[in-house]
């Protein structure tokens, strides 16, 4: 029997108490974080550099004893790999050369240089080799639709706006784009299972701003081919899918990509999660960030509520979306005391 929870989680079991871990859980609302990240200069610094990378990954490990770590690293790393240019403005999140033509993607590579993201399996060893066991480690790309849309934007948009206007005044440019991030996508998470991960999660995080056409075709099918190319290497590997917002496209999204959990939003009406997916598939979610930084009573009703919804199936307790930088370590603690109550 395998001793992770969370694997067994993943594989369909249902426990008395349901593993735990948080997205973005390694990040800026704890102290030890922001000294190296300080000290690193630059957040592709820190992601690139393998001693720092698994320290600040191991670091919420230590303190909260989650039942899984996350790499350490950035869905971004994929572009930057292809040679796309990319920084992180101080305070602004990431910025990159933008992808909007053919000229533009003729001038990218077709193949990631495995040189650029060596750092990232070397991390992936060297936290594997000192995570405690029982404590599974979880390797992770975005989808290609996501990172599509900040390739094409150059930053973070709140609509989506220029990948939208791409795919529909040139969807065979943009299919050329995705197919690219399929592929490369697909060889990086191979890369991480053959270094050492024992579970990967695909971050749709903009899945939601597509209606359910564009769904199918820019996040569905695209997800459905990286999970069929990391099995033919890999039959076994455990793949989570995160298409953030697909709400009522969930079940088809889970059909159709053959992942074997399926992470929620905070916004997804549990009573739907009950009757359609969970009998389908083991979730992951699906606490409010908002309500963990502001704590008090309603949070812990909220945490409550959410393992009686969900403890009758296989699930993992996680958050809706990343932790909030700003959220207070007693909070996290909190949660940490009422899920393994
Ligand atoms: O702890 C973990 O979850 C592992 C590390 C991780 C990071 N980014 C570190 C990070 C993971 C899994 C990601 C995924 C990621 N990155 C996503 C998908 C999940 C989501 O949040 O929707 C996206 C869209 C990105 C792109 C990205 N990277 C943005 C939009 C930003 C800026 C926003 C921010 O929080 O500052 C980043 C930067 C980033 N990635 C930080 C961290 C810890 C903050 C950078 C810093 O410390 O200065």
């Amino acid at each position: 029997m395998n001793e992770s929870l969370f694997l067994r989680t993943l594989s369909g079991e249902t426990l008395p108490k349901p593993p735990l871990w948080m997205m973005r859980q390694a990040g800026r609302y704890l102290p030890e974080y922001r000294e190296l990240r300080a000290k690193a200069g630059g957040f592709l610094e820190l992601c690139y550099n393998p001693e720092w990378a698994a320290e600040v990954t191991l670091q919420p490990i230590r303190r909260f004893g989650f039942d899984a770590a996350i790499l350490f690293s950035d869905i971004l790393v994929i572009p930057h790999a292809l040679g796309q240019k990319l920084w992180f403005a101080q305070g602004e999140g990431p910025r990159l050369e933008p992808v909007a033509d053919a000229v533009r993607l003729g001038e990218i590579r077709n193949e990631i240089d495995q040189d650029v993201l060596a750092p990232v399996y070397e991390t992936v060893r060297r936290v594997k080799a000192a995570l405690p066991a029982g404590t599974a480690l979880i390797g992770f790309c975005g989808a290609p639709w996501t990172v599509a849309t900040y390739m094409v934007a150059g930053r973070g948009t709140p609509d989506q706006g220029p990948a939208k206007d791409l795919f529909q005044r040139d969807p065979e440019l943009f299919a050329r784009l995705i197919d690219r991030l399929v592929v490369n996508s697909a060889a990086y998470l191979n890369a991480q299972i053959e270094a050492g991960v024992d579970a990967v999660q695909i971050f749709d995080s903009w899945a939601g701003s597509l209606g359910p056409e564009d769904f199918k075709r820019w996040s569905i099918e695209p997800t459905r081919r990286i999970v069929a190319l990391v099995r033919a290497r890999h039959p076994h590997a455990k793949i989570i899918g995160f298409p953030r917002g697909a709400g009522a496209g969930i079940p088809s999204y889970v059909r159709e990509t053959g992942i074997d959990a399926v992470g929620l939003e905070t916004e997804i009406d549990r009573g739907f999660v009950r009757e359609a997916i969970q009998p389908i598939v083991p979730v992951q979610g699906h606490l409010d960030p908002q309500l963990l930084r502001a704590g008090g009573p309603e949070l812990d009703r909220e945490i409550d509520a959410i393992r009686a919804a969900f403890g009758a199936g296989p699930f993992v307790f996680n958050l809706g979306h990343g932790i909030l930088p700003d959220t207070p370590i007693a909070h996290v603690e909190r949660l940490v005391e009422l899920v393994r109550a």
